[in-house]
């Protein structure tokens, strides 16, 4: 084989990988990106609620839907414990699902994940869960596990997850947090994660 034969072949050999990484993990860039993430009066509504509340996560919540949708307190509670705990009921796709997670992730997930998922703090330096969600190999895992979420899911539901010590020598711990959440904000605040969102936020904040 000639010169030029070879960098043919090793260019059809390149299109062809470019091909089936395309189909593994996705080509297109993903949804558009949301102008504003957490609405400001998103914002405003819910922090009204869990001042309200003495800063219950779900309590809050439920009562902010309700006021919404005027549905009472204890049919939105019924409604909430009927959702699956092991199929995710958003996609982190869906702009508004993305929105709302990132709602209840800087309120109730910030202070050990920081505000840009990557485990550190607005100044960089690293965290309580300084599991970087951002990280290209996190990505990757999540792309190719579809059960990924439930696994997550199952993390901030009910497993107290304590894992490599902080750097100031004391142990990293995450509390179970299924008592403090209705399910539909756990969901979404793993949607949001799951998200670009998620990733653009490391360069737009
Ligand atoms: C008190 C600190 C703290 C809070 C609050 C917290 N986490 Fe964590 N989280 C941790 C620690 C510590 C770990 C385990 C160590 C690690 O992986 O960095 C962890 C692990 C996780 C994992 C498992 C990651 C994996 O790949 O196994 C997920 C998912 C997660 N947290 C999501 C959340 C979400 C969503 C919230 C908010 C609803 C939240 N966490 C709130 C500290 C916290």
């Amino acid at each position: 084989m000639n010169a030029s034969g070879k960098t043919r072949t090793s260019a059809r050999g390149l299109i062809a990988l470019v091909a089936v990484a395309c189909v593994i993990y996705g080509c297109s860039s993903g949804p558009a990106a949301i102008d504003r993430v957490v609405r400001k009066d998103d914002f405003v509504k819910y922090q009204h609620y869990l001042d309200q509340h003495d800063q219950q996560p779900a309590e809050a919540w439920l009562a902010w839907r309700s006021n919404e949708t005027g549905s009472p307190v204890e049919a939105l509670r019924k409604a909430d414990v009927a959702i699956s705990q092991t199929e995710n009921p958003f996609t982190p796709d869906d702009p508004r699902a993305v929105q709302l997670g990132e709602l209840v992730y800087s309120t109730s997930c910030v202070t050990c994940h920081g505000p840009k998922a990557d485990g550190r703090d607005a100044s960089g330096r690293a965290l309580m869960g300084h599991k970087d969600f951002t990280h290209s190999h996190a990505r990757m895992v999540l792309q190719m596990n579809p059960n990924r979420l439930v696994e997550w899911y199952q993390v901030v539901d009910q497993v107290t997850a304590s894992e490599h010590p902080t750097p100031d020598g004391s142990t990293a711990v995450m509390p179970a947090m299924g008592e403090q959440l209705t399910r539909e904000q756990i969901w979404l605040a793993l949607n949001w994660l799951a998200s670009d969102q998620a990733i653009e936020s490391k360069v737009e904040r």
